[in-house]
């Protein structure tokens, strides 16, 4: 096991706090602890104000962000709160002497594509950075080919490198369930589950693993990699998102960006959005995303071809043709575009 790593919890400055495991530590006069400090004689304080402090270190300012900038999501949000909050207990328990396990952190994000999972587990990562739990709070996103190699001996090299850079912060392992495959006893994705077992028990306190997929396919893993379901601590679903909160995120997207639907292109994105929901490919608020993208490009096209002076107003509005002129709207099935996966632009 490696030593614990005592946080100094009570210090303000988000990101500030020093991490270093191996540095001795004690307990200053007013009870925070300090590493490194001299001070031989550990106060123990009378009464800590966690929420005061927790205020301080700015972790529920990510998370208040959070709940502001996504919406719905509401399991997802309730689930991180009481992450945080449990840890800033467990540091205040601490202080007191209550001497606990430091709480596991890896988790699990279930749900579809688009819902949401890789912006949380950034905000995650800020989260357990702020609370000193990490010491960097960045986030390494990757997939099986990153991991896995195609020959023998390659495998652990490229493992151990991912491992390496993401050390500090998250490892966030999209589709995890490609690391095993069922058909294929020799696969190499069972040695860098071996290796990722590994790091999960043993550098706890240096890197959190974050596994995101599908349910389903995610819950078939766990049965076959039942030591990996055991090291998870905190399973999150992400439910796909409602109509009208897919409204809800574009309007988001497009305030962020400095746009704006006129009044009737608003209905006539969640007409488009009704369409998009059931057919193949629908990636939730990624679609959003992209459906807007082409509305920025039909709408930059009619500004280009009007011949006419243009306002400020002008510049920010998205009209309903922008949005009727979709493909979605005007042509068949087979030629609407695919949703393509990309790396997400959070
Ligand atoms: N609740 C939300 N509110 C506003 N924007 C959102 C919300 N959920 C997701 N988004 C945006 O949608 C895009 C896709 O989200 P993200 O990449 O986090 O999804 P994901 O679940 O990781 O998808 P995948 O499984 O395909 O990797 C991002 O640009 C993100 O900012
Ligand atoms: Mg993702």
């Amino acid at each position: 096991m490696m030593q614990e790593s005592h946080v100094p919890f009570g210090m303000p400055r988000p990101g500030a706090l020093p991490l270093d495991p191996a540095a001795p530590e004690s307990v200053s006069r007013n009870g925070v602890l300090v590493p490194g400090a001299t001070d031989p004689a550990p106060a123990i304080p009378e009464g800590i104000n966690v929420e005061a402090e927790a205020r301080e270190s700015g972790v529920f300012d990510v998370i208040d962000d959070l709940d502001r900038e996504l919406v719905g999501l509401d399991p997802v949000k309730t689930r991180i709160r009481e992450v945080a909050a449990l840890l800033v207990v467990d540091m205040a328990r601490r202080r007191f002497g209550l001497e606990a396990e430091r709480p596991n952190l890896h988790m699990c994000f279930t749900g579809s594509p688009g819902t949401g999972k890789t912006t949380v587990a950034m905000r995650m990562a800020t989260v357990l950075h702020r609370l000193g739990y990490l010491a960097k709070g960045h986030l390494v996103a990757v997939t099986r080919d990153e991991l896995v190699g195609q020959y023998i001996g390659h495998t652990a090299p490229k493992t151990r490198e991912v491992l390496k850079r993401a050390m500090g912060g998250v490892l966030f392992i999209d589709e995890a369930y490609y690391l095993h495959r069922q058909e294929n006893e020799r696969d190499y994705g069972q040695e860098a589950i071996e290796i990722l077992l590994q790091v999960m028990e043993n550098q706890r306190n240096d890197i959190v693993v974050i596994l995101a997929g599908y349910r389903d396919r995610m819950d078939q893993f766990f049965s076959s990699n039942p030591g990996m379901g055991s090291r998870i601590a905190h399973h999150i679903d992400f439910p796909d998102y409602s109509l009208d909160e897919l409204v809800a995120i574009a309007r988001i997207m497009l305030d962020g960006q400095r746009y704006a639907f006129s009044n009737d292109a608003e209905p006539a994105f969640r007409e488009l959005m009704l369409r998009r929901m059931t057919q193949p490919r629908f990636a939730n608020a990624r679609s959003v995303r992209n459906a807007l993208e082409r509305a920025r490009l039909r709408q930059a096209n009619r500004l280009v071809s009007g011949g006419r002076s243009l306002t400020r107003d002008d510049l920010m509005r998205i009209e309903a043709e922008d949005i009727y002129k979709s493909r979605w709207f005007t042509e068949g099935p087979e030629s609407r575009p695919s949703e393509e996966r990309v790396v997400p632009a959070v």
